[in-house]
């Protein structure tokens, strides 16, 4: 950065210490993490919701049948049929996409449903034309926070991802859903409420017996493990055997809340106050696809308006002071351009923000990219190392899905760094070596992960384990 002139540097160097987390730091917040995952556990409960999903087993790889799943995720609706077939972790699918059109996001809670349960009939007209069909096993994934006394139950406790629907805090989403299809006369049954992450972890875990935890690093943020009952205190009401499997989404979006330990800026700040939900999901903030872009801009507005330099001198900024203006792809394309005088980026800023920065400009555009790139991928990986502490797991796979995880550059890489400082790996030898811990590209969660639980469901209601089961009748 020859050319770049003083002040800018200095710039830089305050966003570098703003923005980076040392080794030191990771293990702080990891520790505090491992406590925090405990606490959310326990009857009192903690920030972290740890919300056990009655699903009680994983995969042996030998399910079987066919069935409906329904993802309703931050950006998309999918629909898919999912064939688990007789050869042993093989599967056939049929799926649709559907936009999630962005009034709804913030729009009524009956149009929401009309919406979802309208895909879904499309979905089956299309693929059973004229079919009288019997009523088919539905996988809904709905990834949001909810807190789940039953399987085929959900009370949503708070929506994030910039979700803002009001009537459905608070509320049991199942009925909502239900009554939407009923009025249609979609022939399905729900047979599980599940979150993204347990998907992801089932459906990796279908194909391989190394998977111990599912993550979702994408528009949110979140993990998923398996817990014995007797770890879960607040589940002891229940009188299961304690060495009982149980899965746990553990909303980690919302770890700490309180402000404890995470490193945040007065950048963090800004989207915390104007988010739809102050003072929740404080390290999804930090991490997830749909604040990375926010952070970026954010910065670059504070230093065209306040700092000392002034950036992008004398231009009009009117687009990049609309706020959720840039997305994460967005940075992506920074950080992945291949130029050494930046020049897709400078096209970039002039197509998308028609702004020209001048060469020493994109060099600090370059380098926000990564410090809020590699802040993401190693503050991740601290709730990936408390998982793993918690558990004693020194070596296991963790199945990871999402638009962060696998179009963000070096993410991976970034992640694996983190995992190794946090728990004090030694240099590989070579690069062909494995870790102890990886987090790999998970297999599809929210299509053939949902129908692996309700086949799992189906299989333990049938060997007579009703627990979380709050309408048999759905289970035939
Ligand atoms: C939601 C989780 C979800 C995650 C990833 C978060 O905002 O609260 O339920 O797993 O995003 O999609």
């Amino acid at each position: 950065m020859v050319d770049v002139p003083k002040d800018l540097i200095d710039e830089i160097k305050k966003l570098e210490e703003h923005f980076t987390v040392d080794t030191a730091k990771l293990k702080e917040i990891t520790e505090h993490f491992i406590n925090e995952l405990t606490k959310g556990l326990s009857v009192e409960g903690g920030s972290i919701p740890m919300n056990p999903t009655w699903c009680m087993a994983m995969p042996t790889g030998e399910e079987q049948g066919t069935f409906l799943a329904l993802d309703m995720g931050g950006t998309n609706l999918r629909v898919c049929e999912i064939i688990l077939t007789d050869q042993k972790s093989e599967f056939d699918i049929i799926q649709s996409k559907y936009r999630m059109p962005e009034e709804l996001k913030t729009g009524d809670a009956d149009e929401l449903w009309e919406y979802v349960a309208d895909c879904l009939q499309q979905f089956v007209e299309a693929h059973h034309p004229g079919e009288n069909l019997d009523k088919m096993h539905l996988g809904f994934t709905f990834s949001y926070p909810a807190t789940q006394d039953y399987i085929d139950h959900g009370v949503l406790q708070r929506w994030t991802k910039g979700f803002d629907i009001s009537g459905v805090e608070g509320e049991n989403v199942v009925p909502m859903f239900e009554a939407a299809i009923a009025r249609r006369g979609v022939p399905i049954k729900l047979t599980a409420l599940i979150n993204d992450t347990t998907g992801t972890l089932i459906a990796s875990a279908y194909t391989d017996t190394k998977m111990k935890i599912g993550c979702i690093f994408g528009t949110g943020c979140n993990a998923a493990y398996f817990e014995n009952t007797g770890s879960i205190p607040k589940l002891a009401h229940m009188k299961l055997p304690p060495d009982t499997p149980m899965a746990i989404n553990c909303e980690w979006g919302a770890f700490d809340n309180e402000h404890k330990v995470l490193p945040r800026t007065p950048y963090d700040i800004i989207i915390d106050k104007d988010s739809p939900r102050p003072g929740q999901q404080a390290f999804e903030k930090m991490i997830a696809g749909l604040y990375l872009g926010e952070l970026f801009r954010l910065v670059l507005v504070n230093l065209h308006d306040n700092e000392g330099v002034h950036i992008f001198e004398g231009q009009n900024i009117d687009k990049l002071r609309k706020a959720y203006t840039l997305d994460s792809s967005f940075l992506s394309l920074v950080e992945e351009d291949p130029f050494e005088n930046l020049s897709e980026t400078a096209d970039l800023f002039q197509n998308k923000l028609s702004i020209s920065p001048n060469r020493s400009e994109l060099e600090l555009i370059r380098r926000l990219a990564e410090l809020i790139g590699t802040r993401a991928a190693r503050l991740s990986a601290c709730g990936v190392a408390a998982i793993a502490k918690k558990k004693g797991y020194e070596s296991c796979h963790v199945g990871a899905d999402g638009s962060v995880f696998n179009k963000y550059p070096h993410f991976k890489q970034r992640g694996a760094q983190a995992l190794r400082e946090i728990l004090d790996w030694p240099e590989k030898k070579n690069q062909k070596e494995e870790d102890p811990i990886e987090i790999l590209a998970a297999e599809d969660g929210s299509g053939v992960g949902a129908a692996l639980i309700a086949a799992l469901t189906l299989q333990r209601v049938k060997d007579g384990n009703m627990a979380g089961i709050l309408h048999p009748e759905n289970f035939k």
